[in-house]
């Protein structure tokens, strides 16, 4: 018998909707409550990385193809544009296509939401829907928008950002019962406050790196000043740009309720505009050429370095979707078993990721002698050294159980192979498991 599990989702997101993507061809029943009165096309660039197979999977990756670039490189420059160092992916000898199967790709945030958005049916996504609270019992959860509607289902998934509304009402429960971790108790700390974009219609005569075919990111660093600036080239005459502050000294919280509008964006971008842009003129022209602009709080522990947040809200997701097709009965224990299976796989990765990010947020916003030393060793990272690191994002390019699987691609093999759903016949062919 088919169990009788429906999934709410809060936030249409990447996360949520990537979920909502899984359910829909799991055949399993979800809805989607988002904040927002639409969806609106606001971000710059993410770049994904591990993620091609499942994209093949779900017979996006062309789609994905066409929407964005290979990710190329990254250069560190100085605020005067003297180069720092560069980091390449197609080193001779050490091509991350020709190890992995894919580069990362560069895709404007606007875009992947849309094409997610194209893939989940419109009539499972509710917007003006702010959900403000949760509860459950032994049969549900249910939550309650800010317009006074309810929806109850057997699994919530919170997938509405970093200052998540589903994760502060789990804290204050758990608080409730002193089983909320010291650390977790903690407020929030905002530690970066970021102008964000995509500027289109770029003129190829004046700015010839829309045409590049490789997206080489550009980081350029204050020296005297807690700003880093970023521009990631994209398709279609578009560059994708972040101006980034450093807030990390004000010890803001949630708590200081620091509200951002589209003025405090344009406000950020009167302050910023004069920075040097690597491809010649101000940042200035970079942000006249943006349609809209907006501004974004970045906790001091998560800063969306190479586009961290995204790849991990779809991994996230992918095994989420996994365990819940799993699931073999609408029961508190068989729920409970599906998380802990989730939990399991995703601990080490997410602290990881947490960790990588704290650490190079603080790493290129640092100041001094040895901040900058360590800034040039980028041109000296080892082969072997980058080697192991990509070895180890992609020892584990999970696909969706429940679909046909496809042939991991690149020389690297020793990808942990994705265990096909039980409740699937599987015949084992040639190059592996595949479910029919
Ligand atoms: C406007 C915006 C721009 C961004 N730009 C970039 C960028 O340029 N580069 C980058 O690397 N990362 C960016 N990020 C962050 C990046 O999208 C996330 O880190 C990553 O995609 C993880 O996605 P997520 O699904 O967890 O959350 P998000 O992509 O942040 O999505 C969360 C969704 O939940 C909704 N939501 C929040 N609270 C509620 C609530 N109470 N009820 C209902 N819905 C709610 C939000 O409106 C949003 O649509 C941006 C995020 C946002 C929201
Ligand atoms: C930029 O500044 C550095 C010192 O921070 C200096 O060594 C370098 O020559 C400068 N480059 C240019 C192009 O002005
Ligand atoms: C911020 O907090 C740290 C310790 O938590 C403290 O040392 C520092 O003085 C505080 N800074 C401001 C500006 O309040
Ligand atoms: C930004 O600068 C422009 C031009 O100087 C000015 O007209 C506008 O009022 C400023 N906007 C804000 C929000 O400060
Ligand atoms: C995170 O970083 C700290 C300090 O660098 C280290 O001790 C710890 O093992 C790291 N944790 C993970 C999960 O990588």
């Amino acid at each position: 018998m088919e169990p009788n599990i429906h999934v709410i989702i809060v936030g249409a997101g990447i996360g949520g909707l990537m979920l909502a993507t899984l359910l829909e061809k799991a055949g399993t029943s979800y809805q989607v409550l988002e904040k927002s009165d639409e969806l609106k096309p606001l971000g710059c660039a993410v770049t994904l990385s591990s993620v091609g197979h499942l994209f093949e999977q779900l017979g996006l990756r062309d789609d994905l193809n066409e929407l964005s670039k290979p990710f190329g490189a990254l250069h560190l420059c100085k605020d005067n544009m003297s180069l720092v160092g560069s980091f390449y992916t197609r080193k001779p000898g050490h091509d991350v296509e020709e190890n992995y199967g894919d580069y990362a790709r560069a895709v404007s945030r606007p875009d992947l939401v849309r094409l997610l958005m194209k893939q989940v049916n419109p009539n499972r996504v509710h917007f003006s829907k702010r959900v403000v609270t949760t509860t459950q019992d032994q049969d549900q959860v249910s939550v309650t928008c800010n317009d006074g509607t309810v929806y109850s289902g057997s699994i919530l998934v919170g997938a509405d950002g970093v200052y998540s509304k589903v994760r502060e009402n789990m804290y204050d429960e758990l608080q409730a019962t002193n089983a909320l971790p010291w650390v977790d108790s903690l407020p929030l700390r905002y530690g970066y406050e970021c102008a964000v974009g995509v500027a289109e219609n770029l003129d190829p005569e004046r700015y010839p790196v829309v045409e590049e075919r490789y997206c080489e990111f550009v980081a350029c660093l204050g020296k005297k000043i807690p700003y880093s600036w970023w521009l990631i080239p994209l398709t279609n005459n578009r560059v994708g740009w972040m101006i980034v502050h450093d807030i990390r000294d004000r010890n803001l919280t949630a708590a200081d309720k620091p509200e951002w509008s589209p003025v405090d964006a344009i406000k950020m971008c009167n302050r910023t505009r004069h920075f040097t842009c690597p491809y010649g003129g101000t940042m200035g022209d970079i942000i006249d050429a943006t349609p809209q602009v907006s501004k974004i709080m970045l906790e001091d522990k998560m800063v969306p370095f190479g586009g961290m947040g995204a790849n991990m809200a779809i991994q996230s997701a992918l095994k989420l979707a996994n365990v819940i097709y799993d699931i073999e009965a609408d029961s508190q224990e068989d729920i409970k078993r599906a998380f802990d299976e989730y939990f399991e796989d995703r601990k080490g990765d997410c602290k990881g990721a947490v960790n990588a990010s704290n650490y190079n947020g603080a790493f290129i916003h640092a100041k001094g002698f040895i901040a900058n030393a360590l800034r040039h060793a980028i041109n000296w990272v080892p082969n072997w050294l980058v080697k192991m690191g990509q070895d180890k994002l992609n020892s584990k390019r999970e696909q969706a159980s429940f679909l046909p699987f496809v042939k991991m691609r690149g020389k690297f093999q020793n990808t942990k192979p994705t265990v096909p759903s039980l409740r699937r016949p599987v015949h084992v062919a040639k190059n592996g498991p595949v479910c029919l």
